[in-house]
């Protein structure tokens, strides 16, 4: 990394709708920090490493679940959506995370988790116990089987996490019973949504925690509300969160109109607050259709997975960007960027063995390993790139230390439903899961004051610790404070794209002419050669002895005016 910014004159002007602009940096709670040393992380352990954050110079958190869970997915199975789970603290632990961390000038977005509940949500117990057709009964999505007997699921619908999307149950008289639908794990049951009661639970729901001083929520599985009428058949297969498109055709159990008038629902709600905001993750192709979760009267952002899936060619990205700025432009929302989160393989090791884009359902021991080092390498670049980008931007936890995926896990330790669901045949989501590493050499390298770790993690995540990096010119730590302080400063999200001529294919070159910044991402093998005018500020890695950009390096210059 070469940093020649100290020159700048800070601009620290508060723009309105901050979310535009933000930094958002998701915290998976069980892997961030471990204060009672119980080997999962916790409230109280985000709370004490809220420093490293001011530090890093993010703008909000995003917490993923931490309410009452059996954590069959970690969390995204919810038994009580209005309290805190046990092994992550308690409502007193969370009010006070919130405090401090309002108190450290960081905003503070909660998971929420909307399209199924836990089967050990009291109106799951409630449902199973209770006869067909009645009231319990419909908040979920209950049908009887097909067959002689109603032996085969009411249909061919599969469960994104591998195997049927339906599961049978026992009537309380001991008889096979009805069905219901998950399209997660048979324990995630979907949740009935034109159901009133459903409707106004969330409501309350969010009433609760932004009452609670929230910021905004990330809306779980945002396309996956509402189902087409009839439940038609779908017989295709399930990937990953995946199913926007396929044909052509959009699978019945995605991105359903329908779902557009509860979030306007939800919009009013947030809008009897001040500045709140919300999120969703919704995996919905083309940009046209994602952009309907972010009309003005719907969601403030949604996740932009084109980007993420992009891989490292420049076409693509190109692609991805000028998309998603276009289609977002047209409803007057801002574009949001992600590389990483809990449910992809980390940047660093995705970029080196699917550098053809697409998703990768983990990494295990007998897959091709990355290379760790051209991975890390792309990833700087790619962070770069993303972190110039206009609009606003979400960091995964331990991206900043350039951590890679845990590509070794044993079998035995691993929890992703998706892994045991798919027989073991893919990885899974455990790898981009692993404990924190905060101090070199420390037990569990400082994730819990014990050692103890609900995943272990790899050897080279020692030489990763955030300890390691802190103040040592060219760490990846280092990269990400000097490359949000620019961006900050330079406000640089704020700015129009426009596209810089004259450079080959494999480059994404780019101005933000309000910032006088000049972005070059070299994606081929050549060094490309910077304009004259152009005054480097930041690299992910050195430039070559001509000031030239090397393959697989973002440069952020200043120039005059626009190139
Ligand atoms: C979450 C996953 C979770 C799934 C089911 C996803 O969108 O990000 O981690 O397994 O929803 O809730």
């Amino acid at each position: 990394m070469t940093d020649f910014s100290s020159d700048l004159t800070a601009d620290t002007t508060e723009p309105t709708e901050w979310w535009r602009t933000a930094v958002i940096y998701q915290i998976y709670p069980r892997s961030f920090a471990d204060a009672n040393g119980d080997g999962t992380g916790d409230l109280r352990g985000v709370t004490s490493r809220l420093d490293h954050l001011r530090d890093l110079g993010v703008d909000a958190i995003w917490l993923s679940p931490f309410y009452v869970s059996p954590m069959a997915d970690a969390g995204y199975d919810v038994a009580d959506y209005r309290d805190v789970d046990p092994q992550f603290g308690t409502l007193d632990d969370a009010d006070a995370l919130i405090a401090e961390a309002h108190r450290h000038d960081i905003r503070v977005i909660v998971d929420l988790v909307p399209n199924h509940t836990s089967d050990e949500h009291a109106w799951f117990r409630a449902a199973v116990v209770s006869p067909p057709g009645s009231p319990e009964r419909g908040r979920y999505l209950f049908r009887d089987g097909r067959g002689e007997s109603g032996e085969l699921p009411p249909n061919s619908w599969r469960s994104v996490f591998g195997g049927s999307a339906w599961t049978r149950i026992e009537e309380a008289d001991g008889s096979p019973g009805q069905w219901y639908l998950h399209l997660f794990d048979s324990r995630q049951p979907d949740l009935d949504w034109t159901n009133p009661e459903v409707r106004e639970e969330f409501h309350d729901i969010l009433r609760f925690w932004l009452d609670r001083g929230v910021d905004g929520f990330r809306v779980d599985v945002a396309h996956g509300l509402v189902k087409a009428v009839g439940l038609p058949e779908w017989d295709h297969g399930q990937e990953l969160l995946e199913g926007a498109t396929a044909g052509g055709e959009r699978p019945p159990m995605w991105d359903q109109d329908g779902v557009h008038e509860i979030y306007r629902g939800w919009r009013k709600v947030l809008d009897t607050y001040e500045d709140r905001m919300l999120v969703a993750e919704a995996w919905v192709e083309p940009a046209e259709r994602l952009a309907r979760y972010v009309r003005d009267d719907e969601m403030h952002q949604a996740f932009n997975f084109a980007f993420l899936t992009s891989g490292w060619r420049a076409g693509a990205l190109r692609e991805a960007i000028a998309g998603s700025i276009e289609a977002n432009d047209s409803v007057g929302a801002p574009s949001t960027w992600v590389l990483s989160n809990h449910d992809v393989v980390r940047h660093p090791s995705r970029l080196s063995v699917a550098p053809d884009g697409g998703l990768v359902n983990g990494i295990g021991s007998d897959d091709p390993q990355p290379d760790e080092e051209i991975g890390l390498r792309r990833a700087r670049a790619a962070t770069m790139l993303m972190l110039a980008l206009p609009g606003s931007t979400y960091l995964y936890q331990g991206e900043e230390l350039g951590l890679p995926e845990h590509t070794t896990l044993p079998d035995e330790v691993r929890q992703d439903p998706a892994w045991f669901r798919h027989h073991g045949e893919v990885a899974g989501r455990d790898g981009c899961r692993v404990p924190l590493p905060w101090q070199a050499g420390a037990p569990a390298n400082g994730f819990s004051t014990t050692g103890r770790s609900w995943l272990p993690q790899p050897d080279s995540y020692t030489r990763y610790a955030a300890d390691a990096q802190a103040g040592i010119e060219g760490s990846t730590l280092e990269l990400y404070r000097a490359a949000l302080r620019i961006r900050r400063e330079r406000r640089t999200a704020a700015c129009t794209l426009a596209w810089a001529e004259g450079y080959d294919d494999s480059v994404v070159a780019f101005n933000l002419p309000e910032a006088r910044v000049l972005v070059v991402t070299n994606l081929g093998s050549e060094p490309v050669r910077l304009p004259e005018h152009a005054a480097p500020l930041l690299s992910s890695e050195p430039l070559d002895e001509h000031g030239n950009v090397p393959a697989d390096v973002t440069v952020w210059c200043s120039v005059p005016g626009a190139s």
